[in-house]
């Protein structure tokens, strides 16, 4: 019963997690089909189409959410000195907070725009730097690479940062999607069930991984060490980070689209492929070292590890990633919490008691 292992707690249209397979839909689509082919706001929309009201048409939707970063940069002016020394995700999370709750096409808009606009004007002013205004005519993709690196960026960086959002749009119930439908269960709008998934979103052992990821791969430091400090690490009774999922028994079809993108990248930046073969390395010897050590539990490469190396090498610091995550997640979020809020009832089940029996009080 805990962690609700196979527990099917909603019907959904909008994903579907094949953990014996290692095969993930979208509406539809193998994530094969469009992960690296269509741009993020094609995602998004794939995902929103017949869930909000006057959503606009695909063409329209880019120019819309262009707007929508327009508007919420705004914000960006609560962002005092306290709030930027906060991890990046509290302070994305607190801006966040300040936008109006409701089920309306403006508010999803806005939502989707903010985890974007925010993070890079986070990641900018916790280095010293001004945040940028968007600019409402470039893609998502784009208008963020260049809001974080106040560079404008080529097709090839544009292209590696849509594959990436499009792979994490949506995945099943995971537990931040599901702690977004548990929230919009109760009527208390979009704004409350995306921060519900941001919060949830967070932790390690979900979308807090990528940044441990860096660390793990910057202190091994050479394919060499990668056994030795892998064994180490688990003799210290931790867990590998990028490694091991709730529902796939395979590997995550989502590590591959990541390693395809990041080595598309590979040819842009001289340090790149030592990174890759960094990666690599480690990978195989944690794969082959859970084996032996686990062998009851299939623990294979996750979402996660291939995140950290693509995002690492797109300039986004590692502190960051869980923000960027949720970029792209966040129009998971508010699919499900429409399709809960049009389909579903009160999420409320029940616990077992197994405290004391009741006695007289003091
Ligand atoms: N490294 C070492 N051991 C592991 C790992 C790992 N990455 N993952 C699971 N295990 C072990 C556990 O220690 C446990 O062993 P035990 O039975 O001897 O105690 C066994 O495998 C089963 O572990 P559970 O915790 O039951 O597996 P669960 O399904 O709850 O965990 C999770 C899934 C949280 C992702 C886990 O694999 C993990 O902690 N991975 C590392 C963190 C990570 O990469 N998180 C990102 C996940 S992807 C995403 O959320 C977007």
């Amino acid at each position: 019963m805990a962690g609700l292992d196979d527990v099917v707690a909603a019907d959904t249209v909008l994903s579907d997690v094949d953990g014996a397979n290692g095969r993930l839909v979208i509406r539809g689509y193998a994530l094969q089909e469009i992960a690296g082919r269509v741009t993020f706001e094609a995602a998004a929309h794939l995902l929103l189409d017949g869930l909000l009201e006057d959503l606009p048409d695909p063409a329209e939707f880019p120019r819309r959410l262009g707007l929508a970063r327009a508007e919420v940069f705004e914000h960006v002016a609560a962002l005092d000195s306290g709030l930027a020394a906060c991890p990046p995700v509290d302070a994305v999370r607190a801006l966040m907070a300040r936008l109006p709750d409701g089920e309306d096409l403006g508010c999803a808009l806005r939502l989707i725009a903010a985890p974007a606009v925010f993070a890079a004007a986070v990641t900018r002013i916790r280095r010293g730097e001004r945040a940028l205004a968007p600019d409402p005519l470039l893609s998502h993709a784009a208008d963020v690479l260049r809001m974080t690196t106040g560079a404008a960026p080529g097709p090839a960086r544009t292209a590696a940062l849509d594959a990436y959002l499009v792979t994490i749009v949506d995945h099943g119930l995971n537990a931040s999607t599901f702690a977004a439908r548990v929230t919009a269960s109760t009527l208390a709008g979009l704004t409350s069930a995306v921060l519900a998934g941001l919060s949830a979103l967070k932790g390690p052992l979900h979308g807090g991984a990528p940044g441990p990821v860096i660390e793990m791969l910057d202190e091994i430091g050479s394919p060499d060490r990668a056994t030795a400090w892998l064994e180490a690490a688990l003799d210290r009774g931790e867990r590998l980070m990028g490694f091991g999922h709730r529902i796939y028994r395979v590997r995550d079809p989502r590590a591959d689209c990541l390693k395809h993108a990041v080595q598309a990248l590979a040819a842009s930046s001289p340090q790149l492929p030592g990174r890759i073969a960094l990666a690599e390395a480690v990978e195989a010897a944690a794969i082959d070292i859970l084996r032996r050590r686990k062998p009851d539990r299939p623990l294979q490469t996750n979402v996660e590890f291939y995140t950290a190396v693509l995002l690492e090498a797109l300039g986004f610091p590692p502190d960051a990633f869980t923000c960027i995550f949720a970029m792209g997640r966040v129009a998971g979020w508010i699919a499900h919490a429409r399709e809960q809020v049009l389909s579903g009832r009160l999420i409320r089940p029940k616990s077992r008691y197994v405290g004391p029996a009741p006695r007289r009080a003091a």
